[in-house]
């Protein structure tokens, strides 16, 4: 029974079918929502990150807790993305459920999982399921996580056992979500397990690591369904210059870039890191050619000024200026940017491997859904651009369906299309689920939506 209170409706016309608009998508795109387990299963109690809760370290002070009760009732939200009209949805599986002490595998886990994808299914939309989506089990993070020897082959051994119980259910695998973003987070920032600051060669140790694992699980996917299609989800930023004048700006944002958009993607392109950071691995062959699609996540533009005061960041003040379209902000700084731009640049930047794109994440926190409906068309709008262009780009996917526990903001950023409150799991849908349904039904942007979000003054209301 969906808990659905329903508010006004915004006033945009759902487009019929059968009408050919210009910015209309090509036929068989995805249009999805992407999620993660830990972040709506509720019951996670035996990974580094309910740990990291316990200790205290989310801002916000809240736990995750029962979460958006997947783990009782994924389908209640199944039910509001079937009424919305997508046809696919990203999830992710947890190994601490799955194998929650080494070598002990949970047969009933891989069954609620099976049960989740069927009735997926049941309701036409296709999975696509992600591996590792931040979370790995207690016992892996005291083993030293990514930098324990045996990684590589536990990721494989649990890779292997995920696909022989849920392959004949999912034929899209996402190995890992943003290693760029684990590696910055854990180990240069400070603000996801284990919490190191400043290590950047230590981070870029660990995304090479998980690179290696990602190989091993392309390969063992493929060994055993031949016709899966393999990718990562990549955290793709824009790093803006704050003064496009002054050099050590533009040399300082161009360094960040290419630390963090570059480095994975060049390990899955040539095999190893580019210059300057190929000195801390040279080679990692086994990882050249490893995927079948490219899943980008993409939000936001941060501005960067060289900075004596910051050699922790490469010195570079990474900032967002406070006139820029943005969401809420985080407990203590804001999240970024909203700039449906980096949608383009994101393509252009990973069109050079080859292979179908598919934006696996893209959304806003806004818990009043003030910029949510002109950030989701813009960047649709751009993202058609690129399908115009020659990108093949397949599918959209939006962050999230319904809000869900923000990491290290807790309950305080909200992302869903769906409003959710924890406490009583009551959910609301937000205009911009509508406009979402809208877009999918009409297989783009009709040209009521364009009028009414793409104009210039649209961004100047905001
Ligand atoms: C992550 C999500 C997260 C979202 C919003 C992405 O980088 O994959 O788990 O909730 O950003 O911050």
């Amino acid at each position: 029974m969906p808990l659905l209170s329903t508010r006004k409706k915004p006033d945009v016309q759902e487009a019929p079918e059968n009408v050919v608009f210009s910015q209309q998508f090509p036929p068989g795109f995805l249009w999805g929502v992407s999620t993660a387990a830990h972040q709506v299963e509720g019951g996670n109690h035996n990974n580094q990150w309910s740990d990291w809760e316990a200790a205290g370290r989310i801002r916000s002070g809240d736990r995750s807790g029962q979460a958006c009760d997947w783990w009782n009732n994924a389908e209640r939200d199944f039910d509001l993305a079937q009424e919305m009209g997508l046809n696919a949805l990203r999830l992710s599986v947890v190994w601490s459920r799955i194998e929650p002490q080494r070598d002990r595998w949970d047969t009933a886990a891989l069954n609620r999982y099976r049960a989740m994808l069927n009735a997926l299914r049941q309701r036409n939309i296709q999975p696509m399921v992600c591996l590792h989506h931040f979370t790995h089990p207690r016992w892996f993070e005291q083993d030293g996580a990514f930098l324990a020897p045996d990684a590589a082959q536990r990721f494989e051994l649990f890779t292997r056992r995920v696909v022989e119980e849920l392959g004949d259910l999912c034929r899209h695998w996402v190995t890992f979500n943003e290693p760029n973003v684990y590696g910055a987070l854990g180990y240069v920032l400070g603000e996801f397990p284990p919490g190191r600051k400043g290590e950047i060669i230590t981070a870029v140790r660990v995304v090479n690591r998980i690179a290696a694992c990602h190989a091993r699980a392309f390969h063992a996917i493929h060994e055993l369904q031949p016709g899966a299609q393999v990718g990562w989800a990549h955290n793709y930023v824009v790093f803006e210059p704050a003064n496009r004048a002054f050099a050590p700006d533009r040399w300082i944002a161009a360094l960040l870039s290419q630390l963090f958009n570059e480095s994975f993607l060049s390990l899955i392109e040539h095999g190893r890191l580019s210059f300057p950071f190929n000195f801390v691995i040279t080679n990692l062959k086994e990882v050249k050619d490893t995927c079948d699609f490219v899943g980008l996540n993409v939000y936001s533009r941060f501005h960067v000024a060289f900075s004596l005061k910051h050699p922790s960041q490469l010195f570079g003040n990474v900032f967002v200026p406070p006139h820029v379209p943005q969401g809420d902000c985080g407990v203590e700084k804001p999240y970024g940017e909203a700039y449906p731009e980096a949608v383009r640049e994101a393509v252009q930047s990973v069109a050079r491997l080859g292979k179908p794109i598919y934006i696996l994440e893209n959304g806003v926190p806004d818990a009043e859904d003030r910029i949510r409906p002109w950030l989701m068309v813009n960047a649709i709008k751009a993202l058609h651009g690129t399908v115009e262009e020659g990108y093949d780009v397949r599918g959209y996917f939006h962050w999230t369906l319904t809000d869900n526990f923000e990491w290290s903001e807790g309950w305080r950023l909200r992302f869903g299309l769906v409003a959710l409150d924890p406490a009583t799991q009551r959910r609301t849908m937000r205009d911009s689920a509508r406009l979402y349904s809208a877009i999918r039904r009409a297989n783009g942007i009709s040209p009521e939506i364009a009028e009414k979000f793409c104009s210039p003054s649209a961004r100047d209301e905001l």
